[in-house]
């Protein structure tokens, strides 16, 4: 199975870049609007040095009054390239750091989009704080290339070819030795960019470790305190820290190397050629003029050099961290609504039909024991089927496949006469209402918190969930009503009332199938039996399946299946089974003893 954490290292290089094309496209206009304003600053710079050979060569040795207005002229000419140059460069800056911006944006929301579309197979081997610094650090890497990078690159590779074709126009002698230096220079530049590239992917993965790390400690905090381990876990956290670090600073150390030598033999190059040049002057071969000229060509171009090796770095950089986030843009779900769904018959008024055959499944993570087997069961609509079973049997696993969140090895799952793979993922979970076995509430106040199952529902419906959940009472007492705050995952709110928050929320949904995992087993003696009411009434007109310990709920199911190691070892009516001294027996003989 591919997973975004132990996949071969590619070494694409550079070229990953190109995998940012698609976001780019959007933008073409003000890209290529760009572009003109970078060609006109680059051409204007360019230009620069030709006018100050006029200005040595003739400006100061034409005699007279002459001399006074060609100096005039060819500074007016200069102050209005320098205009140009500015206009130019300004909107230049403007332009690529708006594409870098919206295309930072627009990966952002892309990649998260992504991310939650993924099955839970996915999460099973992502730790959701990696995605988290994915989506902040690694994405400003790329704005760093798109705001800035690319074109530092466009204009001195520009200012490069122009130079140098200027600089042969200028003296030809004098620039081919130029130019064999220079290709001395990009060689040591070239191979050190490729492990400054790799020494910089290694880097962003050491930063996504600490923040997968912080990211659930922080999430288990209570946990973490209770067991007095704040120590081991800042030290833990420290440590992948000071690993990203050193990563760090192995790649700094390269880049520095990487712009020492670039210097270093860019300059010894121009200063020797000068030497060469300052001769000819002597000799009379070159004009006072044509050098300064020369010299102002060749400091573009080393400029130039130079800031290409800098963007280089950069890029590779940038190419790491985009390498990262378009394999996280590459997962693909294996669980996806079909080409073609088949369209839900309309909903019946007494719920769902379910009808499961020869169902067998085994998590993705665990491929060696089969978590549900063969099993088989045939729902009526309106039927509440309790299901019970040691821990571990398989009850819960049972509930995913009914979302499916996973498809099964063998076998198949009907709703309606319809295969659950054959219906739109939307469609088919939008039938389902479940109460999971750990309640999830958000950080928002209870009313938005029960809305989540129906967005557009009024308040006057919300309340009614509430009520018919048994949640109406204690919600009214908190201090602001259904407006109170519930705090990030529910931590004002007791497990038992959090509870009751999650079955408001499914029944506000009204689904035609309700599924409740151990929707009762925070509650106390008399919440139950509230929320056990709510629950009948609720279950009126639609199909149930509840996980249950508790013989009170299971008693009332239509039909009882007994599960254990993902089989069905028994089903049938409280009274058959008790009767039958099956495992149900011997698990309500304990329940009766214990009760
Ligand atoms: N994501 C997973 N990856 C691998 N194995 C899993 C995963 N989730 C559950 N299992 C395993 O599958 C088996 C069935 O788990 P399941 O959650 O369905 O049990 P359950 O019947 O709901 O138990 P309980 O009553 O304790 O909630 C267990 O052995 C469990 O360890
Ligand atoms: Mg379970």
């Amino acid at each position: 199975m591919n997973t975004p954490t132990d996949r071969p290292k590619s070494s694409k290089g550079l070229r990953t870049l190109a995998g940012l094309m698609p976001f780019l496209m959007p933008y073409r206009t003000r890209i290529i609007l760009a572009i003109v304003a970078l060609i006109v600053a680059a051409s204007t710079t360019l230009t620069l040095p030709y006018g100050f050979r006029n200005l040595i060569d003739l400006g100061f040795t034409t005699a007279g009054s002459a001399q006074a207005e060609n100096v005039n002229i060819y500074f007016i000419a200069l102050f209005l390239l320098a205009c140009l140059l500015a206009l130019a460069t300004a909107a230049r800056f403007y332009m690529v750091s708006w594409l870098g911006e919206r295309v930072t944006s627009d990966i952002r929301a892309a990649v998260y989009a992504h991310v939650l579309r993924q099955s839970p197979a996915f999460f099973e081997i992502t730790q959701t704080g990696e995605v988290l610094s994915r989506l902040t650090t690694d994405t400003t890497l790329i704005q760093t290339v798109v705001g800035t990078s690319i074109s530092m690159a466009l204009r001195n590779i520009l200012l490069l070819m122009g130079g140098v074709l200027m600089m042969f126009i200028t003296s030809p002698k004098l620039s081919a030795i130029i130019i064999v230096m220079l290709v001395l220079v990009i060689l040591p530049v070239m191979v050190f960019g490729r492990r400054v590239r790799k020494l910089s992917r290694a880097s962003q993965d050491r930063i996504a470790d600490a923040s997968g790390i912080a990211g659930e400690m922080l999430n288990a905090i209570g946990v973490v305190q209770a067991y007095a381990q704040e120590t081991r876990e800042a030290r833990r956290f420290g440590s992948a820290v000071e690993t990203a670090f050193r990563t760090a600073i192995a790649r700094i150390r390269a880049r520095s190397l990487l712009t020492a030598i670039a210097i270093l033999l860019i300059f010894g190059a121009i200063v020797f050629v000068l030497w060469l040049g300052a001769h000819a002057v002597i000799e009379g071969s070159m004009s006072a003029g044509e050098l300064g000229q020369f010299i102002l060509y060749a400091v573009i171009v080393a400029g130039a050099i130079a800031a290409l090796s800098e963007v280089i770095g950069d890029a590779q950089r940038a190419a790491g961290a985009s390498e990262r986030l378009l394999e996280l843009l590459a997962e693909q779900s294996p669980i996806r609504s079909p080409e073609h769904p088949t369209a839900m018959p309309p909903r019946a008024a007494n719920g769902a039909e379910l009808s499961i055959d020869n169902l067998s499944f085994r998590y993705p993570s665990r491929p060696d024991t089969l978590a549900l087997s063969d099993l088989s069961m045939a729902v009526n609509a309106g039927d509440t089927i309790a299901v019970v079973g040691p821990s571990g049997a398989g009850k819960t696993t049972l509930f995913q496949l009914l979302l499916r969140f996973y498809d099964p090895e063998r076998g198949s799952i009907r709703l309606d006469g319809v295969d659950i793979r054959e219906l739109r993922l939307q469609d088919l979970r939008n039938m389902i209402g479940i109460v999971p076995q750990d309640t999830v509430v958000f950080s928002a106040n209870a009313m938005e918190n029960i809305r989540y199952g129906r967005p557009e529902a009024s308040d006057d419906e919300v309340i009614a969930a509430a009520k018919l959940a048994a949640a109406h009472e204690f919600i009214e007492r908190l201090p602001e009503g259904y407006q109170s705050f519930l705090g990030e995952r529910g931590v004002r709110l007791s497990g038992g009332q959090r509870q009751r928050i999650a079955i408001a929320r499914a029944l506000l949904k009204n689904p035609p199938l309700l599924l409740l995992d151990e929707a009762t087993s925070a509650l106390d003696a008399e919440s139950e039996r509230l929320v056990q009411h709510a629950l009948d009434a609720a279950m009126q007109g639609r199909t149930t399946l509840v996980i249950a310990h508790r013989l009170a709920t299971v008693q009332r199911a239509t039909r009882i299946i007994v599960l254990e190691q993902g089989r069905v070892v028994e089903t049938g009516t409280h009274a058959e089974l008790v009767d039958a001294g099956g495992l149900y027996a011997s698990l309500a003989a304990l329940q009766f003893a214990s009760e």
